[in-house]
């Protein structure tokens, strides 16, 4: 849609919903906050909205709910209260506080901002929104939601929830992932915007995007503070906003994961510093669904001596661009010095591997059955 085409589309909606930009102006934010002051959500990071607080948040939900991000927040600010903390802390202790939240590059680029705010910067974020977007892993979602609700700075926070409000509002009707209609709908909501209280507008959207006009299903209309100014709801069409171009399918991937017991220990391998799930740890794993007898050759080949095995239930994760499907084999293994030689994995106990060693989710299932057999093993160790 051409910028022509968008100022006709303007006239006509005002036309339908029968307001003046001006008007329009002066009551959107008035109802937005007068929501957000009736109807905020509690949450741990609006109590004490410090920069370090609210960069911690908000890098925490992209991409995550808000319910399960609440746990993560606090144990890390327990753990790491201070900018200065942050650039201290190893890799491995960041991966284990951010395990099971995914997408882990955002934990190591945090890392990499924090040691530049404590040698350039005293250990404080910068002031400015222009000067957050600096930092790595900062972009302009992120600068704009601590820049607003931090400091005040009159600037939309614009992520998947502000563009569909605001895509229904306006009745955008372009891809919302292409620069014109995201560049069009972050003008007419900077627009909109309380001068006064830019951190609770923008937070206000993020409750509406979060209670009411909602990701998934259908919008419940009757119940929005701005439904006068949607033109997507006067159409009666909110659910085809916003257009989004089709999903391509994902790529699968199928591995056999090899859950390796030795002793009261099992079998761990770290994933190379770069890629998907950089740095991370696994349990060993081989290409393709492969049945007991192929598991039996390769570890016969690898020396390594069985003394049982056994099939496991087979799990899938879904990524955004690929899908695992895995099938787990429990291996208990001899253990003989022979074993030992050219041994490339790293073992770890029942404690470190619950405690140490950061996992991705996708073997949530295997790591917890594996969990269970090592405790199951101390137990007996104890009664010896
Ligand atoms: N989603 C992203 N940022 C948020 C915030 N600050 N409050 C609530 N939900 C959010």
């Amino acid at each position: 849609m051409s910028m022509k085409d968008r100022s006709l589309r303007k006239l006509h909606r005002e036309k339908i919903l029968n307001i003046l930009p001006m008007i329009e102006y002066e009551e959107f934010p008035q109802a937005v906050l007068h929501y957000y002051d009736q109807h905020q959500r509690n949450l741990p990071w609006r109590k004490d909205p410090s920069p370090y607080h609210v960069w911690i948040s908000e890098i925490m939900l992209q991409q995550t709910r808000v319910e399960t991000v609440i746990p993560y927040y606090e144990k890390f600010l327990k753990k790491l209260p201070k900018v200065m903390d942050l650039a201290k802390a190893t890799e491995d202790e960041l991966h284990k506080l951010w395990e099971g939240l995914g997408y882990y590059r955002r934990v190591n680029h945090m890392k990499k901002a924090a040691i530049i705010m404590v040698e350039e910067n005293k250990g404080e974020l910068p002031k400015t929104y222009q000067e957050l977007l600096t930092l790595p892993g900062i972009g302009p979602y992120t600068a704009a939601a601590i820049a607003s609700i931090s400091y005040g700075e009159v600037i939309p926070a614009m992520d998947g929830n502000l563009y569909r409000i605001m895509s229904r509002v306006l009745g955008e009707d372009g891809f919302i992932t292409k620069r014109g209609p995201q560049k069009f709908l972050t003008e007419e909501t900077y627009l909109r915007m309380d001068h006064k209280r830019p951190g609770a507008f923008n937070q206000g959207l993020m409750d509406i995007g979060a209670g009411i006009c909602i990701p998934n299903g259908k919008p419940l209309c009757d119940q929005c503070p701005i439904i006068k100014f949607c033109y997507a709801y006067h159409q009666g069409n909110p659910m085809e906003y916003p257009v989004k171009p089709a999903k391509k399918s994902r790529k699968i991937e199928h591995r056999t994961i090899l859950l390796l017991q030795r002793g009261n220990q099992v079998a761990l391998l770290q994933r190379p510093k770069t890629g998907l799930l950089a740095g991370l740890w696994e349990f060993p794993s081989l290409q393709g669904d492969l049945e007991k007898e192929d598991v039996l050759s390769y570890l016969e080949s690898k020396v390594i001596p069985v003394k049982s095995i056994e099939k496991l239930l087979e799990t899938k994760h879904i990524f955004s661009h690929i899908e695992w499907h895995m099938v787990g084999y429990f291996v208990r293994i001899k253990d003989i010095p022979m074993a030992r030689e050219n041994d490339t994995f790293t073992w770890a106990s029942f404690h470190e591997l619950e405690e140490e060693y950061a996992l991705p989710s996708a073997f949530e299932n295997y790591r917890n059955f594996i969990l269970k057999h090592l405790k199951k093993g101390m137990y007996y160790e104890s009664k010896k």
